[in-house]
């Protein structure tokens, strides 16, 4: 990362005063604000900072500026849902929303119906009118209002559909594939020298998107997910040779595993994509530590293991549809106590679909909320082919190549994973010797 890569397009100069500028003027960077012409630093240990040759790769803040670059009475703003869903969409809806009509005094918002297909001309979707009595109450239910579906469509039919509709600004919340989506439109803008911001919000329950510290509607899901992991504890401290095997989503990334299983701390076993697990040593593991405390807790991320399974092609997104883990596992779990004579009851319990399609607790609806209202600062001021998100604690802007440039996984060598090994107890990795000492 260089501070080149950091820097974020703007359609031009911001020259009309800011409704929100009262809020800011008299504003310095301090521990808890940073003043729009400062920036965040990137690297945050001194060694990090010291290695550096050159200027040191910072971010630029969010929130919002003294002046802007268009003016609220004159624009119309698009917004569109894309993926699949995570708790909070409807938040982050609201958000944007309210903050354009109430602070900007913006009069006209549409919303796009289920993803980018609602601005394909031949899909035939109708686009929904946004106003605050509309969006009222939307953020107590799951899901999108404004519907999704993944993939992207051709961003010539989009940017068309755009200036059909006089967009001037259009918000994205979708996840790496649609911000990946988000770029193409915005190149396309660019080419056709239009002056139309695409904003993104990052969405994603598996954590998986960079410089946005934990992804809005994370701690929802993983907070849903604690209710299967204590299902299954529960269940296997009732019977002898009690095994709970849960598996949780998290296609590439482990956070919702790793978050889930700490925040009841009772698992033994965490398996995530990140590290492999070698299952033949795994097993006399397990079957050790039922012997010895008379049951076991094992929590699998969906994308785990899969070294043992075939990949079935891809979704419309282009992602990989994984092999089922967990139902694998279980098998071979009971294939294995039962050929070495020992006893296992084991309840297998996957949350699946129940983890996302739940309302956003409070505290991410905070974070919707905000994340809304640096997307609408930022898009004001003119920002466009970004991201909002956090860094240091802080909001900042993201350049979208940067943002889907590489994933944020759960590092093996890092302090969350060895939060989990402390927890948990089981091994570092599981090899030849773990089994043979289990045996
Ligand atoms: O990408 C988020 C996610 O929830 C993954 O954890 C999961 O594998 C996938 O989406 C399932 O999505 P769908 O079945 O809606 O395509």
């Amino acid at each position: 990362m260089d501070a080149a890569d950091l820097r974020v397009r703007t359609l031009g100069e911001g020259r009309i005063g800011s409704p929100l500028g009262g809020l800011v003027t008299r504003r310095g960077t301090t521990e808890h604000y940073v003043d729009e012409t400062d920036r965040v630093l990137f690297d945050d240990t001194l060694a990090l900072l010291a290695a550096r040759d050159g200027e040191p790769p910072s971010f630029e803040p969010g929130g919002p500026r003294r002046q802007i670059y268009f003016d609220p009475s004159k624009i119309r703003v698009g917004i569109v849902t894309c993926g699949g869903l995570c708790p909070g969409l409807n938040d982050v809806i609201r958000g944007l929303v309210l903050e354009l009509t109430s602070h900007y005094g913006v009069r006209r918002i549409v919303g796009f119906r289920n993803g980018y297909r609602g601005m394909v001309a031949r899909h035939g979707h109708d686009v929904v009118e946004l106003t605050p009595a509309g969006v009222d109450h939307i953020n107590e239910h799951g899901g999108t209002i404004l519907g999704t579906s993944r993939g992207n469509q051709d961003p010539a039919e989009i940017v068309d559909c755009l200036e059909q509709l006089g967009i001037n600004i259009l918000f994205v919340i979708g996840g790496d594939g649609s911000m990946r989506g988000a770029q193409r439109i915005a190149a396309e803008i660019s080419s056709r020298d239009r002056r139309i911001a695409v904003v993104g919000v990052p969405k994603t329950i598996d954590n998986d998107i960079p410089f946005i510290g934990h992804s809005f509607g994370f701690q929802t899901a993983f907070g849903k997910a604690t209710e299967s992991i204590r299902a299954a504890h529960t269940e296997a401290t009732a019977q002898p040779g009690g095994i709970g095997l849960v598996q949780l989503m998290g296609r590439h990334s482990g956070f919702i595993a790793c978050y889930a299983a700490l925040a009841n701390n009772d698992a033994d076993y965490v398996l995530i994509p990140e590290v492999p697990v070698d299952v033949e040593a795994f097993l006399p593991h397990l079957r050790r530590r039922v012997r010895e405390r008379g049951h076991a807790l094992v929590v699998v991320a969906e994308g785990a293991g899969q070294e043992y399974l075939t990949a079935v092609g891809t979704d419309a997104s282009g992602n990989q549809r994984l092999g089922d883990f967990g139902v694998h596992l279980r098998r071979r779990i009971l294939d294995d106590f039962a050929a070495a004579g020992e006893e296992a009851n084991l309840k297998y319990i996957d949350p699946s679909y129940v983890i996302r399609s739940v309302p956003a607790n409070p505290y991410d609806s905070v974070y919707c909320l905000r994340l809304a209202q640096a997307a609408v600062h930022a898009a004001m001021a003119g920002r466009t082919e970004m991201v909002v998100g956090t860094w240091r604690n802080r909001f900042v802007h993201v350049p979208i190549p940067v943002a889907v440039a590489t994933r944020n996984q759960v590092d093996p060598d890092g302090d969350l994973w060895m939060s989990v090994l402390e927890a948990t107890g089981q091994p570092v990795t599981f090899t030849a010797d773990v089994a043979q000492q289990a045996a």
